[in-house]
């Protein structure tokens, strides 16, 4: 398997720019030996500053949202040009936090996607179910759904620049992880609907990261899974003391 880790954090709305840089100056230092690939999400205002700090190092810059349209009346939306005028490299897309807050439907996030490949980045799409869709049966249905609903229309020559994280909605922010098991099953599952859809070659090969609650002290046995091939990290991505043993977890 030639798969290779992949620790992102997701900053969310938190950090002035003043936090922001803190905070990446210090995860470039720590990570510089780093083995895996890595990556931040700021949130947009600071998407500039953290810019001039990551570039040139191991670490990819991330967006956590973009607009479905290249330009135009879109009022307190961001576009991707504005994105590649940032040095960003990476959308995260589909986040439940987008789709359950802000209400993005898979039709509006298929069109995100689409759009942020056709501009050359990568996409981290997440896909992940409600507690309560998990309590009635229904994780693979609505991970399938996301999954193919999300992919629609994307070429499998782009496949290359598609991450997905799949982040059990009930596991984020709560302290609730998936155990290892649990999760593994979902990624494999994931892993076969993109082996329906494009093949077992661009399935072996697609990283699939786990969202929810990861920690230092649940990190290494979630990546010891064969389908588990990273981590997109909210809350413990904050802090350079909670961040940095999870990018650099042994495996
Ligand atoms: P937490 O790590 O805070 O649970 O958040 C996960 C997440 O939503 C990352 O995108």
């Amino acid at each position: 398997m030639s798969r290779s880790y992949y620790i992102a954090g997701n900053w969310k709305m938190h950090n002035t720019r003043a936090q922001s840089a803190e905070l990446a100056q210090a995860l470039v230092t720590e990570l510089k030996d780093g083995k895996h690939k890595y990556l931040v999400a700021p949130t947009f205002s600071s998407i500039e500053t953290v810019s001039a700090i990551v570039e040139g190092t191991n670490i990819r810059l991330g967006a956590q949202n973009c607009a479905a349209e290249e330009q135009g009346a879109h009022t307190g939306e961001v576009s991707v040009l504005q994105l590649k005028d940032l040095g960003v490299q990476t959308i995260i897309l589909g986040h439940s936090e987008r789709r359950h807050t802000y209400k993005e439907d898979d039709v509006l996030i298929n069109k995100k996607v689409k759009l942020a490949l056709k501009h050359g980045f990568e996409v981290i799409l997440c896909i992940g179910e409600l507690l309560e869709e998990r309590e009635a049966g229904k994780v693979e249905e609505v991970c399938e759904r996301q999954t193919v609903k999300g992919l629609e229309g994307v070429d499998a020559s782009d496949l290359g620049n598609v991450v997905i994280a799949y982040e059990p909605v009930w596991a984020i922010g709560t302290g609730k992880t998936a155990t290892p098991e649990d999760a593994e099953v979902v990624h494999a599952f994931v892993r076969k609907v993109i082996a329906c859809l494009y093949g077992d070659n661009a399935a072996s090969k697609m990283i699939i990261q786990y969202g929810g609650s990861v920690k230092a002290d649940n990190a290494a046995q979630l990546m010891a899974m064969e389908n588990i091939d990273g981590a997109l990290v909210g809350g413990a991505s904050l802090k350079v003391d909670t961040f940095v043993p999870i990018a650099k977890f042994k495996s």
